[in-house]
């Protein structure tokens, strides 16, 4: 038998067991066996944290959310501070871990993560650990993959969340900001706000001026009786962010708030408006079935690829087919919403103010 890490980290997102579960039951009649790190990158970690993945131990859990072996965000092995700057791991950390997973006859790890997790997964690479990635993130913000599971529940949420939203705004004749998730990508507020009938979708990357926006609210009001405005987090206000600054780390969320005092300095009493930071909801809960369909198969794929000897690449969908991308391509560089992306078009083109 020949023994491979599971690895979770960063924030959890719906999904991640029925991925666990995969890779076990796929791999098994491989001749593999499992084990599944604690905590992220700590489990890892002196004192080593980690537990057996047999078929019992995942018996039930694909339709879970969350994650069974539990996760963190920061720690020591943090390779990221913001987007996109990598940031190298102390060598004895990594040293640590790869005697680690020798001392238990570990020769390999499928890394499930988004562009920090999988950006310390390199570096651990480097070291001779053979590693396959799974790409996660709710914020569908990893370049190298057209579709990360989890995206599709978080936007889902949003989803029914405008659907009530719309009733009572529409009861009150309110102007109600929802925000989403997604850090620097707005791919959730732009799904959930297309296929939820948002009035303004405002994303992380496209400026507009709040006179704009007052403009077309006060036109909306006007005509339609209230509006429904999805904002991402990570959105900006006349070209700034608006966030905390933790330990080098941006801290997003507020930004309803924030955008409901700017839009009342310009048009005091104009607009009965209300705030709703939906946070980590979009997180929590069970995966919806395309994320459980696309879990299973990545699943699948990573260890299959791992079988294969295709060490440090992702699996990934492109153009509607599962393929492996080096790893390295994946984390370089943010996926974000672009002029050209079809559903901003397709937004746009029905009149939705989106920037
Ligand atoms: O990257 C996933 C994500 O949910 C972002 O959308 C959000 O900004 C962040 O994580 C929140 O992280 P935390 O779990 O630290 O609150």
């Amino acid at each position: 038998m020949r023994k491979v890490g599971i690895i979770n980290s960063g924030g959890d997102c719906a999904g991640l067991n029925a991925v666990i579960a995969s890779v076990v039951k796929a791999g098994i009649p491989l001749g593999y066996e499992f084990v599944g790190f604690e905590k992220g990158w700590e489990g890892l970690l002196s004192p080593m944290k980690y537990r057996t993945l047999d078929r019992a131990a995942i018996r039930g859990i694909t339709t879970l959310g969350g994650t069974i072996l539990g996760t963190v965000n920061r720690g020591r092995f943090g390779a990221k501070a913001g987007a996109g700057n990598a940031k190298r791991i102390p060598q004895e950390i990594l040293e640590e871990a790869k005697r680690n997973m020798d001392s238990i006859g570990c020769e390999g790890l499928i890394v499930i993560g988004g562009d920090g997790t999988l950006s310390g997964a390199l570096q651990l690479a480097e070291m001779g650990v053979n590693i396959v990635g799974v790409p996660k993130t709710i914020d569908n913000d990893l370049r190298g993959t057209d579709r990360t599971f989890g995206f599709s529940t978080a936007s889902q949420v949003v989803v029914d969340a405008i659907d009530r939203l719309h009733t009572t705004a529409s009861s009150h004749g309110r102007v109600i900001l929802v925000e989403t998730m997604g850090r620097h990508a707005g791919w959730i507020a732009l799904r959930a706000g297309l296929s939820g009938g948002a009035d303004a979708i405002l994303l992380p990357e496209f400026d507009f001026k709040m006179e704009d926006l007052v403009a077309f609210l006060h036109d909306r009001v006007a005509t339609k009786g209230f509006a429904v405005v999805t904002v991402a987090e990570g959105a900006k206000i006349n070209a700034s962010l608006v966030a905390e600054q933790t330990a080098g780390e941006v801290h997003l969320g507020g930004l309803a708030y924030t955008m409901m005092g700017a839009i009342e300095q310009l048009a005091p009493e104009e607009f009965e408006m209300r705030a709703v930071v939906l946070g980590h909801i979009q997180r929590g809960g069970t995966p919806n079935s395309a994320d459980r369909a696309l879990a299973q198969e990545y699943g699948v794929a990573a260890i299959k690829a791992y079988h294969e000897g295709k060490y440090n690449h992702m699996v990934a969908y492109r153009d509607l087919k599962m393929t492996l991308v080096p790893i390295s391509d994946a984390v370089d560089q943010l996926k974000q919403v672009e002029a050209t992306s079809q559903e901003y078009i397709t937004a746009k083109d029905l009149g939705i103010f989106i920037h």
